[in-house]
């Protein structure tokens, strides 16, 4: 098919996700990606990127690798589908399961599949709902999570998510969804308010709103070991100290969204082991299976999983389920996935590479735009400011991190920036020292571009 046939076809009949569908309408798809090679997309244009979102954060292994296409391909051959419900299985789901919970962060002995880090923080929510009727705490259903944490589309799961373009226009969030403020101390901070003192600060709103909700009705805390929502927002020292302390004091579920931190991303196998969380369940998805197949799994201890028994014993069943849960064909990629993770060390080479990633972009803070660049492994952000004295950012009209996000993109590297002026970026895990030094390059061309229209 010709590209701009393509193009013409989604204008007219394809509806986009946290697009802006009248631009899209009008103007057609702001990039068509045809192929993918390493760390690089290319567009119908014959443009080449490098893919500093790594999709959406979860194309782990870049754009090809003949092993996940030959684990993909002989499972189809073998057993291209099978479900999970009425206590059926298939070999790889149970392997998968066993591999998971082995290598948690905390010992797991449970995991569940789904197709989507939504369907699996919903999921969640849904059974911690469940365990506490069977514990006869119904009333325990209030969840606690931050603004700007992203946590999925799901009716629930949005609900939890502090995002607040996806809940108006949709009446949305329900009811029990109670949130505190992001961690982000470069912006949020008081005058003179060091990292421990902020972080101390955000754990007494913690604990003001577990006190001012009723301790009893606390159902869990969910929250992501470093926040990719709001921009790739790296805990200030202190924070999760002060915050498992509250957890700890008051006995609340922790549950901890691997979504985008799980499988290396942060120079650990897991972001709990990177900022010493103790989970009592998780979720992972996204580099589960390196992206090549939908597929996210949440995982719990046996103790969950009794009172879960409890209540099928009453009602007959668990009464939940995904067709395409613990998908055949995602279970082999996920487990050639690990399989390559563990042979090529990928932990161990995002720990090499993250030096480099690391400073090369914090020595972008001399430069007049950028006012902070906080990191860990291969996931950094950069806030954007006008004035870095006071902290202040730029007036939103001036479109000031999507400018910078289009000039990378001009100049052939694909970053994402999310408001206020925030570059999120987080490279495939497989990237080389070489790929980082020519991506930080163009980043730093793409801002003097920027800097430059904004004196004019
Ligand atoms: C932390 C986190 N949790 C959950 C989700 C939702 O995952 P999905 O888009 O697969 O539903 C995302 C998506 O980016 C995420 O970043």
């Amino acid at each position: 098919m010709l590209v701009n046939a393509a193009r013409q076809l989604d204008r007219s009949h394809h509806v986009h996700g946290q697009t802006n569908l009248r631009s899209h309408a009008e103007e057609g798809p702001a990039a068509m990606v045809v192929s993918g090679k390493g760390v690089r997309i290319v567009t119908d244009e014959g443009k080449s990127l490098i893919d500093g979102f790594s999709g959406l954060g979860c194309v782990s292994l870049g754009y090809d690798n003949a092993r996940l296409v030959e684990a993909a391909r002989r499972q189809m051959e073998v057993l291209p589908y099978a479900p999970t419900f009425y206590g059926r299985s298939h070999p790889k789901v149970a392997e998968l399961a066993a591999r998971l919970t082995g290598m948690a962060a905390v010992p797991f002995d449970k995991a569940m599949f789904q197709c989507s880090g939504s369907e699996a923080n919903d999921a969640m929510i849904k059974f911690i709902w469940a365990r506490n009727i069977a514990r006869g705490t119904p009333q325990c259903r209030r969840f606690v999570s931050r603004w700007r944490g992203y946590y999925g589309n799901t009716v629930a799961a949005v609900s939890l998510s502090g995002q607040p373009h996806m809940h108006a226009g949709f009446g949305l969030p329900m009811d029990d969804f109670l949130k505190l403020s992001t961690p982000n101390w470069y912006l949020n901070a008081e005058a003179g308010e060091s990292e421990e003192e902020f972080s101390a600060r955000l754990a007494a709103e913690f604990r003001d709103c577990v006190e001012t909700a009723g301790p009893e009705t606390i159902a869990a805390f969910f929250a992501e070991p470093m926040q990719s929502g709001g921009g790739a927002i790296r805990p200030p020292r202190g924070y999760w100290e002060a915050m498992q302390e509250v957890i700890r004091n008051y006995d609340i579920h922790f549950h901890v969204d691997e979504t985008v931190c799980g499988f290396g991303r942060t120079g650990h196998m897991w972001g709990a082991q990177a900022f010493d969380l103790t989970p009592d369940s998780t979720t992972c998805a996204k580099a589960l299976t390196a992206a090549f197949f939908p597929m996210s799994a949440i995982m719990f201890k046996q103790d969950f999983f009794d009172d879960l028994m409890a209540r099928s014993d009453e009602t007959g069943v668990l009464g939940h389920g995904f067709t395409y849960a613990g998908h055949p064909v995602g279970a082999a990629v996920a487990l050639e996935a690990l399989d390559i993770y563990d042979e090529i060390d990928l932990v161990g080479h995002v720990r090499r590479v993250s030096e480099p990633f690391l400073s090369g972009l914090e020595a972008l803070l001399e430069h007049p735009l950028v006012g902070d660049v906080r990191g860990i492994g291969l996931f950094c952000g950069l806030q954007l400011v006008e004035d870095k004295a006071a902290r202040q950012v730029w007036d939103p009209a001036l479109k000031v991190g999507q400018r910078v996000q289009d000039a990378a993109h001009a100049r052939g590297l694909y970053l994402r920036a999310i408001p206020p002026d925030r570059i999120s970026f987080m490279p495939p895990l497989i990237i080389s020292e070489d790929e980082i030094a020519e991506a930080t390059a163009i980043l730093k061309a793409a801002l003097d571009d920027v800097w430059t229209e904004l004196r004019r």
